[in-house]
């Protein structure tokens, strides 16, 4: 047995299974519409079990999942879903160790996965121009204990990444196609690229400016995820779904010598005449 302690997130579901995520704190007393649950009766017990308000009504006390606190973050922005997010951690090749730059910064949903992939050993570097959405993701992140794996910048993109040679680096901003020579000077050749726009005609001009730029082993992805209602004689999906978040763009870093191995006829036209005026044969 685990038993829970102060300063541990927990996730209580009420029996109209409404979720809340709360931090254990000693003294405090969680209300709720069904009556108040003392942390004081969660603090050296086990979760996974079921506690009753003051009023008798059940709540199932559940350790939240790294999907169930940024599903639950405070936010002020839109935030990368689980789904997504999961993902990108496996395409970017993010795991301990690695040192990772991502902007915006946003409500922190992503940099939560970031921080908890990289520890103990790594970093992730994070840029967010405005600085009221950093100041909230620093405080979504401190109270999980991840604020020590994350470096805060309030700074537009624009001017520049202060960090180079990090391993991956990921961008959920507007205009990503307009950062190709900031992206560039921070991440090391051969380095992993990822972004999130959520409609296509952003995702024609990011893959234009990284063909431009002469990123290579670019994808375009987007992933849906359908869930089902989980009653065993009569299994089918839930009748609404999340269609759409954004697409997932992905890329290596290469360099000049990387032009004549990538694929010509996929560069924007620009770059392909110069290609032939280079003379590096396409087709
Ligand atoms: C959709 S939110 C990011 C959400 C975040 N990935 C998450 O999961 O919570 C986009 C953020 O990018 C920031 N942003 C947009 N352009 C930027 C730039 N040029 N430099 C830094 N931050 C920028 C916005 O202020 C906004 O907070």
């Amino acid at each position: 047995m685990t038993p829970l302690r102060p300063g541990d997130p927990v996730m209580l579901i009420s029996p109209d299974r409404k979720v809340r995520i709360v931090f254990l704190e000693p003294g405090r007393q969680v209300e709720t519409h069904h009556g108040v649950i003392a942390h004081d009766d969660l603090i050296g017990h086990p979760a996974g079990r079921v506690i009753t308000t003051h009023k008798g009504y059940p709540y199932l006390v559940l350790e939240p999942s790294t999907a169930d606190l940024i599903q639950h973050l405070k936010r002020r922005t839109q935030i990368i879903f689980p789904k997504d997010a999961a993902y990108i951690l496996l395409r970017l090749n993010v795991h301990a160790g690695k040192r990772v730059i991502e902007a915006g910064t946003g409500s922190g949903g992503l940099t939560l996965a970031l921080a908890r992939a990289v520890q103990p050993t790594g970093r992730v570097y994070t840029y967010e121009e405005r600085a009221e959405h950093q100041a909230l993701a620093r405080r979504n992140l401190t109270i999980l204990g991840l604020d020590a794996y994350v470096t805060w910048h309030v700074r537009d993109i624009g001017e520049g990444f202060l960090e180079q040679e990090v391993d991956a680096l990921f961008l959920d901003v507007r205009t990503p196609w307009e950062y190709m020579p900031q992206v560039k000077a921070a991440l090391k050749l051969g380095g992993f690229f990822g972004a999130l726009v959520p409609t296509t005609n952003q995702v024609s001009q990011l893959i234009d400016a990284l063909y431009t730029h002469d990123f290579v082993n670019v994808t375009v992805e987007e992933l849906l995820l359908r869930a089902y209602k989980p009653v065993a004689a009569r299994l089918r999906p839930e009748d609404r779904m999340i269609a759409h978040t954004g697409y997932l763009i992905f890329a290596r870093r290469g360099d000049e010598t990387a032009r004549a191995w990538a694929q010509p006829h996929l560069r924007p036209v620009a770059a392909r005449r110069q290609a032939e005026e280079e003379g590096i044969p396409h087709e």
